[in-house]
C-alpha cells in the first residue's frame, strides 16, 4: 500500500466521525447491527482476545469493550486499520466514551494483508464493511491465520442488494452535478492565485444560483453543505476572503476527499456485485462458513450480509 493511498480515510477519521455512515448514524451503530454485534460477544470466552479489522474510529471495537464493561467480563479488544486513526477527535466528538476507548489497543497505518500479529491468537475477529476493502484472498488467509482454532470470523459487508449502495449512486451524481459547476476547480485557481477575486465572485454566484433548485429538488446533504459555505463566503470582501485561505482549502480539501472516498466505498460495492461470492475467498483459506443473513436495519433498511465462519480445530 502507498503512503498517502488512504488519505481520503485518514481525514475522514480525523473529523471525529464514529462510523462510516454518518448520515445514518450520529453515535456508534444501534439497532439490529449492534444487535447482530452482541450476539457475537456473548460467546468470547473469559480471558478472550477479540480482534476488530479495517476498524476506522473503532466503531465495532468499541461497541465490544462497552459489552465488556457493561458485562463486568474480562477480554481484550484490538482494533486494526491501515488509516491513521484519530481517537482524540472521535473523543472529543463523542464525549462519554473513555471507557470504552481505553478497553481498545488501536493499532493504525497497517494493513491487514502484511499485518505482524502472533499466530492463533484471537478468539473472535470482526469487521464491518471494512474487510471488503482489502485485498481480499490475503486478507481472508490473514484471518484465518490469527484466528485459534474454533475461533469465529464476524462479519457485516457491503451487499449488492444493500440499500446503501442506491444512496452512494445518488450521492456520486450529485458530486457530478457540483464538478459540472467548475466551483472547486475555480476555488483552486483562486488559491494559486490564478483567478482574480472579481471572477470567483461570480462563480460563487452562479454555483449558489445552479445549487438552489439543485437542493430544492433533493434535499441532498452534499449540496446543503457546499451551500452554506458559498452564502458565507458570498458575504465577504477580497481581504476577508484571502484571510480566510486556510478555510478556504480545507473546504475544497474535504470536498475532494469526500469523493474519493466515495468512490473508493463505490468501487468495493461493484467488485461485490460481480462477484456475490466473493465471501467463499474465506472458506478458500480454511474456514467453515456457519451462517450469513441480510442485515435489515430498523426492519426495512437493507444496510448488507452478515457471515460467521469458523476455524476448524483441527486444520
Ligand atoms: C468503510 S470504512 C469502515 C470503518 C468501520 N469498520 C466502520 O464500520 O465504521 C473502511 C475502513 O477500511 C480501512 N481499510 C481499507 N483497506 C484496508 C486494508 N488493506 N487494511 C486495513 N484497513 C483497511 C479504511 O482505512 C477504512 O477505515
Amino acid at each position: 500500500m502507498q503512503p498517502g493511498q488512504l488519505d481520503h480515510w485518514s481525514e475522514y477519521w480525523a473529523s471525529g466521525q464514529l462510523t462510516s455512515l454518518p448520515a445514518d448514524f450520529a453515535g456508534n451503530y444501534d439497532g439490529e447491527i449492534a444487535a447482530f454485534w452482541e450476539t457475537q460477544f456473548q460467546g468470547v470466552p473469559e480471558g478472550g482476545k477479540v480482534l476488530d479489522l479495517c476498524t476506522g474510529n473503532g466503531a465495532i471495537a468499541l461497541l465490544a469493550a462497552g459489552y465488556f464493561l457493561a458485562q463486568q467480563r474480562e477480554a481484550s479488544v484490538t482494533a486494526v486499520d491501515a488509516a491513521k486513526i484519530s481517537l482524540e477527535s472521535m473523543a472529543r466528538r463523542h464525549p462519554g466514551r473513555e471507557a470504552e476507548i481505553a478497553g481498545v489497543t488501536f493499532i493504525d497505518q497497517s494493513p491487514v494483508e502484511t499485518l505482524a500479529l502472533p499466530d492463533a491468537e484471537y478468539d473472535l475477529v470482526t469487521s464491518q464493511y471494512g474487510i471488503e476493502y482489502c485485498d481480499w484472498a490475503p486478507a481472508a488467509a490473514q484471518a484465518a491465520r490469527l484466528l485459534r482454532p474454533g475461533g469465529r470470523l464476524a462479519l457485516v459487508c457491503h451487499a449488492a442488494s444493500s440499500d446503501i449502495v442506491a444512496t452512494m449512486a445518488q450521492e456520486a451524481g450529485d458530486y457530478e452535478v457540483l464538478a459540472s459547476l467548475g466551483l472547486l476547480k475555480g476555488l483552486r485557481r483562486f488559491l494559486a492565485g490564478n483567478l482574480s477575486f472579481s471572477r470567483l465572485r461570480k462563480l460563487l454566484q452562479a454555483s449558489r444560483d445552479r445549487l438552489t433548485p439543485a437542493y430544492r429538488a433533493t434535499r441532498a446533504p452534499l449540496f446543503a453543505y457546499v451551500m452554506k459555505t458559498l452564502e458565507g463566503l458570498l458575504t465577504m470582501n477580497e481581504t476577508q476572503l484571502r484571510a480566510r485561505r486556510i478555510e478556504l482549502a480545507a473546504f475544497v480539501r474535504q470536498l475532494e476527499l469526500g469523493e474519493v472516498r466515495l468512490n473508493d466505498m463505490l468501487r468495493v460495492n461493484r467488485a461485490i456485485h460481480e462477484t456475490p461470492e466473493w465471501y467463499r475467498v474465506f472458506e478458500a483459506a480454511g474456514l467453515r462458513l456457519l451462517d450469513s443473513h441480510e442485515i435489515l436495519f430498523r426492519g426495512k433498511h437493507r444496510s448488507g450480509h452478515a457471515y460467521r465462519f469458523e476455524r476448524p480445530d483441527s486444520d
